[in-house]
């Protein structure tokens, strides 16, 4: 008998094909043997990439990790001589404690995503007031950089979870920063509307070309320059971001021209009067 036996060729348009083989004797000594083939091929491509995400994750994880063990190292032998430690020593420290927790926070949404247990508690929030610290917060991390903050009209009063909306936007001007020169600007955009509010993230970048456009927001798309594979990323925020929005009732978008940057365009449902 032969027991699953995994069989990788092509079909006969040339596209590959894996199939799982079973065979076994109808009967003890009979001379007819069953042979099944079972198609996998799906369940193949699912396992590369479960494992190709698998390597990329955790080579991810290894980024702050590998600096955060040679500062402590270096705090370790000083300390041991009796010194101070360097100024700085504990900001810098804290910097790639922040990317590990916000690495396994991503990990821990999508594993969420995938069985349908990101919770959301929308409530009524000013997306305005909510954006300025959120943009604030960029600023001070990237003090060299413009970020800009406008909002055109009000109301901007939204029926959201605060937390997860802090996140969608996150993602965006991370994205925003990540994948621009670093003198270029970049501008948060909020108008006011009585059945929606809209939030436009704008930035001056490479753009995006036309036929990504429709996989932006899949599980780990990085692009297909080698520009933005050789940066660090995971390929998630943008998923998550969609998820996010998704589940509120808003709609996420992206309007790019190749060369002349990126926007992103988020609406949210406006807060209701009754809904509080
Ligand atoms: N503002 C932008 N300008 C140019 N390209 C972008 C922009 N935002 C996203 N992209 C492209 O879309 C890809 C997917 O973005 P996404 O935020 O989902 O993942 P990531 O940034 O690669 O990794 P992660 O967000 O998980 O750290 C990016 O790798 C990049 O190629
Ligand atoms: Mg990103």
């Amino acid at each position: 008998p032969v027991e699953g036996l995994e069989v990788r060729t092509e079909r006969r348009d040339g596209s590959r094909v894996t199939l799982l083989v079973n065979a076994a004797r109808l009967q003890n000594g009979a001379r007819t043997v069953l042979l099944a083939f079972q198609d996998i091929t799906g369940r193949a491509e699912l396992d590369r990439l479960r494992s190709e995400f698998m390597s990329v994750a955790s080579h991810e994880l290894r980024t702050p990790l590998t600096p955060l063990s040679l500062i402590l190292q270096r705090a370790l032998r000083r300390a041991s001589r009796g010194e101070l430690l360097e100024s700085g020593t504990l900001e810098r420290m804290q910097r790639q404690v922040r990317r590990l927790t916000e690495l396994v926070g991503t990990l821990l949404d999508v594993s969420r995503l995938e069985r349908g247990k990101l919770v959301i508690e929308p409530r009524t929030v000013d997306l305005a007031a909510l954006s300025a610290q959120i943009v604030e917060d960029f600023q001070q991390q990237a003090p060299q950089r413009a970020i800009t903050l406008t909002v055109h009209r009000g109301p901007t009063l939204v029926h959201a979870d605060p937390m997860r909306i802090e996140q969608v936007l996150a993602n965006l001007l991370d994205n925003a920063v990540r994948y621009t020169p670093e003198g270029s600007s970049v501008e948060v955009e909020i108008t006011g509307g009585e059945e929606s509010v809209r939030l436009e993230v704008i930035d001056h970048g490479m753009g995006l070309p036309h036929e990504v456009r429709e996989r932006l927001f899949d599980r780990f798309f990085r692009g297909i320059t080698d520009v933005t594979a050789r940066l660090p990323g995971l390929g998630l925020g943008l998923y998550v971001a969609h998820q996010i929005v998704e589940q509120h009732g808003g709609t996420i978008d992206c309007k790019s021209e190749p060369g002349k940057g990126c926007t992103f365009v988020i609406t949210l449902p406006a807060a209701k009067p009754e809904t509080e």
